[in-house]
């Protein structure tokens, strides 16, 4: 069997529009200085009307799959972490499959919200290490701007759409790959950040249409101070499973969110300024995507060498954590 798990290929796809501070203030009662003050946010991506999830997420999919030097037939399994699939089915995974002629992989989604990267991560280990699956593909997909209130300033200013997606495979390397993961949920306080209808308990009707229910819901200052005891816990979790100091890491990639959230997080587990990854500012929270954007951007400006350690944290809906220590 394997013995772990490596990522052999990184790609990310964002949407070409560009909706900055400014043209929110155009939108709703807010100032390009609350926003930058309160989230470090200054601009976000907004897919095109005619852009569903799966379109973001196959462009991300290729760009991974021909930095690995994979070939979509391949592939054995397709995993999607997103909370806007394109439909409630068929899956975003199966959409992508098809698109991709990836005829040879089984194919999930994956709910676990902005934690959904993190959850698929330990996935793959476990189908990977368990010796079923060989290639597997993750994407993180979402276009939260669909599921947006765009007359709520408390959620509009904070979400974008984006994509990101890496190739997965065995690894019989000591010390390599994936050394600790901690995954977790708090389902009673799944009402902080919620979509209350479009599934069973609330199907569509014209009054879930006039009452807003289709657009995401979320009690921010709530689920701040969660976010950060989550993150911050997972972290030292993990660490303390792989047995190494805050030291040690080369790299922290949190769940972008809020830059206070991140440097609240990067203060309690001890990672200095210079050793945490920040990109919420060009793209705003993109959920389950953020984090494979995230280690795409730092791949390609150098900023991972092999045999550095990376963390991975991230909070979402669900509520979910989770986060795992990476050796490169
Ligand atoms: N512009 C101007 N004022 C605003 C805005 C805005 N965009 N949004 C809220 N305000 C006002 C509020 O109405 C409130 O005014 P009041 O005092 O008169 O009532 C005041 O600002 C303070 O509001 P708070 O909500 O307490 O502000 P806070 O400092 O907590 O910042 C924020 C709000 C940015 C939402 C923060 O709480 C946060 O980032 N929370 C976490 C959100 C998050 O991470 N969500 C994650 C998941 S999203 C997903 O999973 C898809």
């Amino acid at each position: 069997m394997p013995k772990n798990i490596k990522i052999i290929g990184v790609g990310s796809y964002l949407p070409e529009k560009i909706l900055t501070n400014v043209d929110i203030e155009k939108i709703v009662d807010t100032t390009d200085e609350w926003i930058t003050e309160r989230t470090g946010i200054k601009e976000r991506r907004i897919a095109r009307k005619d852009q569903a999830t799966s379109d973001l997420g196959i462009e991300a999919a290729k760009k991974a799959l021909e930095d690995a030097s994979v070939d979509p037939k391949e592939l054995d399994l397709i995993l999607v972490a997103t909370i806007t699939p394109d439909m409630s089915f068929p899956s975003t995974a199966c959409i992508i499959q098809d698109k991709l002629g990836a005829e040879n992989a089984a194919a999930l989604d994956i709910s676990a919200a902005c934690s959904g990267f993190v959850y698929g991560l330990v996935v793959c280990h476990s189908l990977i290490c368990q010796g079923q699956y060989k290639k597997v593909l993750l994407v993180a997909a979402e276009t939260l701007s669909k599921i947006t209130n765009w007359e709520d300033r408390g959620t509009c200013v904070l979400l974008g759409d984006g994509a990101g997606a890496v190739v997965v495979t065995s690894c019989d390397c000591e010390n390599e790959g994936l050394l600790a993961s901690s995954l977790g949920a708090i389902g009673s306080a799944g009402k902080l950040l919620y979509l209350p209808a479009g599934g069973s308990r609330n199907p569509a009707t014209h009054e879930t249409i006039d009452e807003k229910m289709h657009y995401l819901r979320m009690q921010g200052n709530e689920l701040f101070k969660v976010a950060v005891k989550s993150l911050v816990d997972a972290a030292k979790d993990v660490m303390q499973k792989a047995k190494v100091t805050s030291e040690d890491i080369a790299l922290f990639i949190p769940h972008q969110a809020n830059v206070r959230i991140i440097n609240a997080t990067a203060k309690r587990v001890g990672i200095p300024k210079e050793k945490v990854f920040i990109n919420v500012n060009k793209y705003g929270n993109t959920s389950a995507a953020t984090i494979p954007i995230a280690l795409n951007e730092a791949l390609r400006a150098g900023r991972i060498k092999k045999g550095d350690l990376i963390l991975l944290d991230a909070f979402g809906g669900g509520l979910t954590w989770g986060a795992v220590l990476l050796r490169w």
